[in-house]
């Protein structure tokens, strides 16, 4: 969703800003711009040029003509908030006289108010963007400095943005600020970086300051500084990115999807490094900020993400309440944030989001800090918002995930829940032996998850026998019932084949109504006591002539076909059933022909409401 990327320095800035766009395509964006400060004559202010379009950056890059050259500039990648997707709404905005350039990630929520405002004072707006109100306040200010004009116009605006602007009179600097939306800068040699996202600044330097909101920053070529919108100055030290550029890469995939399901079981490996202590049977989460006193008065837990993360979250809290016995429960913060949500001083609250950017999750984290809740984050990106605005949490380490179709951050998310279910369980009640058992189950795992990627073959077989369903049905219960709508999930964004996911138990309350020869179903059927329950479900669709594809533990005479997934411990089998489903879901969409890494409609970090 939206990106932004800029660059100050010695060398050609078109080549290198139109790369760093391309690195942030996975995000989601329909249109893309760039603009850059020309050459100045002696004692003449620079000139600012531009360029924009409607579509891909490549569609860009073809309009970028051959004379582009200077070495200081700002691009965009926009996701329509605002207006239609066009060259006019594109990303960056000008002002009337050429001067001012910004662009801009978030939404201004008095942005009407404001066009209004400008437009009865003469102003003639050129498209039909929030941002553009921002430009002409930044134009209109009268503060002697680029860095008070800017200050000066963010006063007037209500919402989120992440912002980078260029000035014609300013041209040895670009300003940036943040409020809600990400802003990275990257600290080079006798250069600067600015970005929305890492994956646009490690192909040059891994050396990054991360900005909090309220916080701008002033880029010059050899030299940045940092301050809050008030002025006053914040010191902000460099941190070193993990990832180095070719973990963005594709590594000989032809998707990124495809990749990301094959490192799984490298990423579990990382997950567990480090973490697991055989002697007390537990584990070690260094980050949680939560002694074992504090651990043993929570009542509850109430975990809140959304869509992939939030079915990790489901999965997670099953485990809670299995290994460590506390009420455990999990919610889309979507809906939590606007329910004005009872806020109980004993319940261990825990954002879980990849990226840590997520709007929603990151407005309910806020809300809950407000009121005083104590909140952890299971969070992907190191030193995103979500993790920074935590009181404490652990990383997934799953590495950075570049399809908008999550998949190893799912199963390294289930993974990091096993661990803090682990973790509070080995704290209260979880006798030693059944620690060990889960230990043991977990360090079974990457062998497992490499089985099961071994039957892609198989699994593609099987796609293809299923591709002409129109809409399909995925059930599951109790341990199965993420899995299944985690999997539904996958499909429908994917393949945007209709998909629905119910327990199994509900069938025969509604859904069994749809039940006939085109709607075929997935069955999540683990080898646990609730087997004989699932068979049962599976033959009351036999019965009216569905078909069904099964993921179990062993082959079930009920189903048509059966992917067979080794065999875990009870609590983990989850982690390991969604897996096959995964490559279910790319195999149907890569045989239909669809944009694998960016389905329609879809954005990597969803970053406004
Ligand atoms: O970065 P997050 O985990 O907070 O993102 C949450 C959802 O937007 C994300 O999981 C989304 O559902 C994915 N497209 C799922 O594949």
């Amino acid at each position: 969703m939206c990106g932004i990327v800029g660059y100050i320095g010695k060398r050609d800035v078109a080549p290198l800003l139109l790369e760093g766009l391309q690195r942030l395509e996975y995000r989601g964006y329909d249109s893309a711009g760039i603009v850059i400060t020309g050459k100045a004559a002696a004692g003449k202010p620079g000139t600012l040029k531009m360029v924009k379009a409607k579509g891909r950056v490549r569609e860009l890059e073809a309009k970028v003509p051959k004379r582009f050259a200077g070495t200081t500039g700002i691009a965009h990648t926009r996701w329509a908030t605002h207006g239609a997707p066009s060259d006019e709404n594109a990303h960056p905005h000008l002002d009337a006289e050429n001067k001012v350039a910004v662009v801009h990630n978030g939404i201004i929520d008095n942005a009407s108010e404001l066009r209004a405002k400008l437009t009865a004072d003469g102003v003639v707006f050129l498209s039909e963007t929030d941002t553009e109100v921002l430009t002409h306040l930044i134009a209109r200010a009268q503060a002697e400095t680029l860095e008070e004009k800017v200050r000066e116009a963010l006063r007037h605006v209500e919402g989120t943005y992440g912002i980078a602007v260029l000035h014609a009179d300013f041209n040895d600097r670009i300003v940036v600020a943040r409020n809600g939306s990400p802003v990275v800068l990257g600290i080079g040699e006798k250069e600067m970086f600015v970005a929305s996202d890492v994956a646009a600044l490690v192909a040059h330097t891994r050396q990054v300051v991360t900005l909090d909101d309220g916080e701008m920053a002033t880029l010059k070529a050899d030299d940045f500084r940092t301050y809050t919108t008030e002025g006053s100055t914040t010191t902000a030290t460099p941190t070193t990115v993990e990832w180095e550029a070719e973990s963005y890469d594709m590594g000989g995939h032809d998707t990124y999807m495809h990749k990301e399901i094959s490192e799984q079981a490298d990423a579990v490996d990382r997950v567990l490094r480090g973490r697991i202590d055989d002697r007390f049977s537990t584990v070690h989460l260094g980050g949680l900020n939560l002694d074992a006193r504090e651990a043993r008065g929570v009542r509850r837990i109430k975990i809140l993400g959304c869509g992939t993360s939030y079915h990790a979250g489901q999965i997670g809290a099953q485990l809670i309440e299995e290994l460590a016995r506390i009420p455990a429960d999990a919610e889309p913060a979507s809906e939590f944030r606007y329910r004005n949500p009872v806020v109980d001083p004993d319940t261990l609250y825990v954002a879980v989001s990849q990226s840590g950017e997520t709007y929603d999750v990151l407005a309910a984290v806020q809300e809950l800090k407000r009121k005083g809740a104590r909140v952890l984050g299971v969070v992907n990106v190191v030193g995103s918002a979500i993790a920074r605005e935590a009181d404490g949490g652990t990383y997934v380490h799953a590495g950075p995930e570049v399809c908008v179709v999550s998949t190893k951050c799912f199963t390294n998310t289930v993974v990091a829940f096993a661990l803090l279910a682990l973790h509070l369980g080995r704290i209260r009640d979880l006798s030693v032996a059944d620690g060990k058992r889960i230990i043991d189950g977990l360090r079974r795992l990457p062998e497992q998850i490499s089985e099961i990627l071994g039957r892609e073959d198989e699994i593609k077989r099987l796609a293809a026998e299923y591709a002409d369903a129109k809409s399909m049905m995925f059930i599951g219960r109790v341990r199965g019932y993420p899995v299944a709508r985690e999997a539904s999930l996958k499909l429908k964004e994917v393949s945007y084949i209709h998909a629905e996911a119910y327990p199994a138990s509900e069938l025969k309350h509604g859904p069994l109504a749809l039940i006939e020869p085109a709607m075929p179903t997935v069955a999540i059927v683990p080898d646990d006591d609730l087997l004989e329950k699932n068979r049962a479900a599976m033959e009351e669709i036999k019965a009216r002539s569905g078909r069904i594809l099964a993921v179990a533990h062993q082959v079930q005479e009920k189903a048509d076909h059966t992917i067979v997934v080794p065999k875990n411990e009870n609590e983990l089998d989850p982690i390991l059933m969604g897996i096959p489903l995964q490559l279910f879901a790319y195999h149907t969409a890569l045989a239909m022909g669809r944009d694998i890494d960016k389905p329609r409609n879809l954005a990597k970090s969803v970053t406004v409401e």
